[in-house]
């Protein structure tokens, strides 16, 4: 941590822990997701199809929610920045 003075300490640490809660918070949605998938699956294997489209579009909603925070984490954590080039790279990895 940088201690310029007692100011930029105090906003730095704020965002660092910010940075920490957003990042919980898109470990939560995958784990979220992973329950809906899971959720869908026991649906489908019980003949329960009727919630499935239900089910499925929550799970889509959280989708972009993991969009949404990660795009707000990137405004609070530089270090995040190449995950982008990561995404781009991966794509066209798997698209040969
Ligand atoms: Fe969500």
């Amino acid at each position: 941590m940088k201690i310029l003075s007692e100011k930029l300490t105090v906003k730095e640490s704020k965002d660092s822990s910010l940075a920490d809660m957003i990042y919980d918070a898109i470990i939560d949605e995958w784990q979220t997701i992973k329950l809906y998938d899971e959720i869908i699956g026991a649906a489908k294997a019980n003949g329960i199809d009727k919630i499935v489209d239900v089910i499925d579009d929550i799970k889509e909603e959280e989708n972009r929610h993991v969009g949404q925070l990660q795009q707000v984490l990137s405004t609070l954590n530089r270090d995040i920045k190449p995950i982008a080039a990561g995404e781009k790279e991966a794509k066209g990895q798997v698209e040969k």
